[in-house]
């Protein structure tokens, strides 16, 4: 079995490359942040304070959480519906970010990931991927960007899509996540001690897959394993 951990900071394109990766070696792809955005999107639902922790974790035994995969690509139901689409929205993207820094809900979701790393080979984005759930991961890739670059790259996605959102808006409000992601006391997203830092501020995608192919073969082959 093969095992790759891709972390890092929000907006450094971890799902585009994860994807990718999965598609040219022939393994899952697990989306860890939308088990998150799950959790947000139920408490955003039920009207209540993210911050609250205390709320938040009296709320975790009326949640189901599951991940599904159809044809390889995951899907995510919460109480037995799909939220797959729904979890996508800047709103749930706070709520998520809140939540996630309740040790409760980090351990309500610690057993779904465990347990896939442990049955398939698979490539896992999140923040605590290679410090956490999967420590014995082949390789580990911290993936980051400088916030502006980040920044940019997502103000031109929603731009494209037609949205009128501001650069500014966008910037400030990646550097809120950045310092609650990387600032909170459980889990924060720094880089594992044995991770491959990839700074792609100045890559396009093919270059930051082309310079991740490259780590992970030299991994693989440090485990003795090959692709
Ligand atoms: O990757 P994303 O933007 O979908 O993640 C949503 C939030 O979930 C993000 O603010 C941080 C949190 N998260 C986490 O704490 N640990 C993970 N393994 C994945 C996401």
């Amino acid at each position: 079995m093969i095992k790759i951990a891709v972390d890092g900071p929000s907006g450094a394109g971890k799902s585009s490359l994860a994807k990718a990766i999965a598609k040219q070696l022939g393994v899952v792809y697990v989306d860890t942040g939308a088990l998150y955005r799950a959790v947000g999107l139920y408490i955003l639902r039920s009207d209540i304070d993210p911050t609250d922790a205390d709320t938040v974790t009296g709320q975790l035994n009326n949640i189901t959480v599951e991940l599904k995969f159809v044809d390889g690509v995951q899907r995510i139901y919460l109480c037995g519906e799909d939220v797959s689409e729904e979890i996508r929205t800047p709103t749930v993207a706070k709520y998520a970010s809140d939540v996630s820094s309740i040790g409760a809900v980090r351990t309500f979701l610690l057993d779904t990931q465990r347990n896939i790393a442990a049955t398939t080979s698979v490539i896992m984005d999140g923040r605590d991927i290679g410090t956490v759930i999967m420590p014995d991961a082949d390789v580990k890739i911290f993936l980051t960007a400088s916030a502006e670059a980040r920044a940019l790259r997502r103000y031109n996605e929603l731009v494209k899509k037609g949205a009128s959102v501001s650069y500014d808006e966008i910037f400030s409000g990646m550097q809120q996540r950045d310092a609650n992601d990387s600032g909170r006391a459980i889990a924060p997203a720094v880089p594992a001690e044995d991770a491959v830092i990839l700074d792609n501020s100045n890559y396009s995608e093919e270059e930051t897959l082309a310079a991740a192919m490259k780590i992970i073969k030299s991994g693989l082959e440090a485990a003795g394993k090959s692709i």
